[in-house]
């Protein structure tokens, strides 16, 4: 399989002087259609990793290549347009805008990236008929997530990237959070990164990577992911 992601020698650090590495030189592959869960404790460099990927953010040193585009060397205005058409983004705390309804929120998402789709018919799926015309504030954390989750595929994105999807949420919201996700590898073909904390999402994954203190312990690929429902959590 081909890779969609690709890391060459990536690193990031902040400071002048004393610097601070928040990801080491980093070489790392992901491919089209894979579901990878990357693990680590708080401050290991996981938000640092995805950002690199998704063009949120540059390496000090090294590359980033996704779909055949050299991400990290595109000028900002052309990174910017990389991830309106290429990347959806999942947040732990959903980043939804409040003053927008749910399908508002996808809405708007769906007019930057200039693409059709079926909003309400996506917003069904996902259980939220009914809800539409909520505002953020007016649904629970698995609702908003679900919300944030049909945002990011509206566009359908080469790439779903996830920051702690399930962070904010209790066991079972959780576990419906990570069924729709991995939904979306497994049926969709889609590529998903799914950052966590909590080892016991690593099951999930077709691959866990481990990161600890900004580089990559292990890599392993996972012959039986479990699903959602079965992860002991
Ligand atoms: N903007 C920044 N300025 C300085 N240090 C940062 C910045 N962002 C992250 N770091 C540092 O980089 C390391 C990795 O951070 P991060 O990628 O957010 O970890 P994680 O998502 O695994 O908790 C941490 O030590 C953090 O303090
Ligand atoms: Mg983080």
């Amino acid at each position: 399989m081909e890779a969609i992601v690709r890391l060459s020698g990536a690193e990031r650090s902040y400071g002048t002087g004393f610097r601070t590495t928040a990801l080491h030189p980093t070489d790392l592959e992901v491919r089209r259609g894979e579901l990878v869960v990357v693990l680590g404790p708080s401050g290991s460099g996981k938000t640092t990793l995805l950002n690199l990927i998704g063009g949120l953010d540059r390496p000090t040193t090294g590359r980033v290549e996704v779909d055949g585009e050299a991400v990290s060397s595109l000028p900002p205005a052309a990174q910017g347009e990389f991830r309106r058409r290429k990347v959806g983004f999942v947040f732990q705390f959903f980043n939804l805008i409040p003053t927008l309804t749910a399908r508002e929120n996808v809405a708007f998402a769906v007019e930057l990236a200039g693409v059709a789709a079926d909003i309400d018919g996506l917003l069904r799926e996902v259980g939220l008929e009914g809800r539409e015309d909520r505002f953020p504030a007016e649904l629970s954390g698995g609702e908003q997530q679900r919300v944030a989750i049909v945002r990011a595929l509206a566009k359908r994105p080469a790439l779903l990237l996830c920051d702690e999807p399930t962070g904010a949420l209790d066991v079972e919201t959780g576990k419906q959070v990570l069924a729709l996700l991995a939904r979306q590898a497994r049926d969709e073909k889609r590529t998903v990164v799914i950052v966590t904390h909590n080892s016991a999402v690593a099951a999930l994954g077709d691959r866990v990577v481990r990161l600890r203190d900004g580089k990559v312990v292990t890599d392993e690929r996972n012959e039986r992911p479990a699903a959602a429902e079965e992860l002991a959590w």
